[in-house]
């Protein structure tokens, strides 16, 4: 339908070139970005924080799907600095996903434009910066992606929404904290959850009757968290890109890196409601903070008591609530076709990983592995290095596919898996540690298959989800439990596959999946981009 409004004439033109059609119409957003560093308070105690244009947390991206992104980042603060652009997939081009594995980091006093299309995405992500531990300091958004006109949800139009961002927080700079990992040394524990940069004073508000979408994410470090609302009701419809059944909650776990989408009807009396966010697993403390449903026209304060959520550590309520949150197959995402059209649970698997996290001390220094590899990323993004057939950089043996055997020791190194184009892959994510973890995939959304308890084992097999299984990037794995995903790994590209546990990344918990074939063609993968910026051992190479 969108392409017979062009004349064929024009798409003729448009093949000559060698351009993809598909872009022709799509819409373009311009921003600029001014990073700074600037005085905030969201713990009443003034702390130095990281503001975009000004604002802590950062602008909400509103996007429709297929929408060209062009950000220009201008660095004024005194670091190198990146931005990552958690969930949107990057179709065909890892160049714009801003980790260090693909991009050299923006210098102080200078800018980078990121350019990338919001291809056949639709739901709630958010952007933060990825490295350095700025992450603890501010610079991370809402991305939210609406449907193009011509592509039905379903779901009723909400009459309003609003972008929740939660997560942990620290009065200490966020410099100070990476003198502590840097000297091998843990974190302390985070102190307090804020929503939109706020601890107890955000306020939404809306008309009684009415439905509102809430978009939550979890922007935090470290902490999985509960949120509830008051007397009402949390319909979810949507994780992290896929529309999901249409359960209601009375309240739901979103752990580190996650997004959902609930719809809320105003059905109480006119009146101030408590919308509540606790840590999850974190027990004896329990850090909780909240924030206002507030009806027009409301003159009266919440009612005591508060909604209470789950028990703190009961690991039970939380698997068995994930394994309800499950894909709705005739439904629509971002394309007509039905999310069950893909019947992810009849294609053979052909290569399995078996990824296990792990604490270790290396050179004397508290590190975090994978397999037993605790990843540095060389100088060189990885990217380039492949591009550009730069050697000495990476290597693909140097991480395996299952655990090394127990005992030996871990190792620094630089984790990349290569995978071929297409491949379709299984991943199970074994947490012999007593946390919860969050793994988190770029450049692709994957089916959650499983959630068990104790060492996965090849009959674990049985227990699969099969059939509607939800897609997402990021996936919680429970203390002293396994997490299996399948994904077809369509997108050519080297991919951030990490930890979203902070510290446990900035130490080393994270690879890289390069997806690959040897056929070079802008329809499976573009070109260097002209503003590419080089470093490392690719700092003298000419740029074109
Ligand atoms: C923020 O400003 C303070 C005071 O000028 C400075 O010490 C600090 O290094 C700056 N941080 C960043 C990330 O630019
Ligand atoms: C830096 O910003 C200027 C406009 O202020 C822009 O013309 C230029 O393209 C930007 N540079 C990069 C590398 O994005
Ligand atoms: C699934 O999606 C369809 C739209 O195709 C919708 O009508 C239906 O209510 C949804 N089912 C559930 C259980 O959410
Ligand atoms: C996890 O184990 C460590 C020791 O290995 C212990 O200090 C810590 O309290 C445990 N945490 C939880 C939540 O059980």
């Amino acid at each position: 339908m969108k392409q017979s409004i062009l004349p064929s004439v024009f798409l003729g033109i448009l093949a000559c070139w060698g351009v993809l059609p598909v872009t022709a119409e799509d819409r373009y957003q311009y921003f600029t970005w001014e990073i700074t560093n600037g005085t905030i308070y969201p713990l009443g105690v003034p702390q130095q924080g990281i503001l975009i244009n000004g604002q802590f947390p950062g602008p909400t991206v509103e996007a429709i799907t297929n929408d060209n992104i062009l950000v220009n980042v201008i660095n004024k603060l005194d670091e190198k600095f990146l931005i990552t652009w958690s969930g949107i997939k990057q179709r065909r081009t890892s160049w714009q996903d801003g980790v260090l594995g693909t991009n050299c980091p923006i210098p102080p006093k200078s800018n980078w434009t990121y350019k990338f299309q919001v291809k056949d995405q639709i739901g709630t992500y958010t952007y933060f910066p990825s490295t350095k531990i700025h992450k603890a300091a501010g610079g991370f958004g809402g991305f939210n992606v609406a449907q193009r006109s011509v592509i039905s949800i379903p779901y009723p139009a909400p009459d309003g929404e609003f972008t929740l961002l939660i997560g942990d927080w620290y009065k200490t700079n966020h410099k100070v904290l990476r003198r502590l990992l840097d000297a091998g040394r843990s974190l302390p524990y985070p102190d307090a959850l804020l929503i939109n940069g706020q601890k107890d004073a955000a306020v939404f508000t809306g008309e009684a009757g009415k439905t509102y979408k809430f978009r939550v994410s979890n922007v935090g470090m470290s902490t999985s968290f509960n949120f509830r609302i008051q007397g009402h009701l949390l319909k979810i419809i949507e994780v992290e890109g896929s529309h999901t059944i249409q359960e209601s909650y009375d309240s739901l776990d979103v752990h580190v890196g996650q997004s959902v989408t609930v719809l809320v009807t105003l059905s109480g009396s006119i009146s101030d409601y408590i919308i509540v966010a606790s840590s999850r697993f974190t027990d004896p403390i329990v850090l909780t903070t909240t924030a206002t449903l507030r009806y027009s026209g409301s003159n009266s304060k919440a009612q005591i008591p508060l909604p209470s959520g789950p028990a703190t550590n009961d690991v039970e309520w939380s698997i068995k609530q994930a394994r309800t949150i499950r894909l709705n197959l005739t439904a629509n995402a971002a394309r007509p076709n039905p999310q069950g059209s893909f019947h992810y649970g009849t294609i053979p698997v052909q290569r399995t990983l078996v990824l296990a996290n792990s604490k270790a001390i290396i050179n004397g220094k508290l590190r975090y592995a994978v397999n037993g590899i605790s990843h540095i990323n060389p100088n060189t993004p990885l990217k380039l290095a492949d591009w550009f057939n730069i050697p000495g950089v990476f290597d693909l043996n140097t991480i395996k596919d299952v655990p090394s055997p127990q005992g030996t020791p871990a190792k620094l190194g630089t984790s990349v898996i290569g995978f071929t184009l297409h491949d379709f892959a299984e991943i199970i994510f074994q947490n012999n540690e007593n946390y919860t973890q969050s793994w988190h995939m770029d450049g692709s959304s994957f089916y959650v298959v499983g959630y068990g308890n104790g060492l996965w084992i090849p009959d674990s097999r049985k227990t699969y989800n099969l059939v509607d299984g939800m897609t997402r990037h990021t996936v919680q794995v429970y203390p002293n439990s396994w997490s299996a995903i399948l994904v077809s790994l369509d997108n050519k590209g080297m991919w951030n596959l990490r930890s979203a546990i902070w510290p446990q990344r900035y130490l080393g918990q994270e690879l890289y999946l390069r997806v690959w074939n040897n056929e070079q063609s802008v329809y499976t993968e573009t070109l260097l981009p002209p503003n590419a910026l080089f470093c490392g051992k690719a700092k003298h190479l000419p740029k074109s």
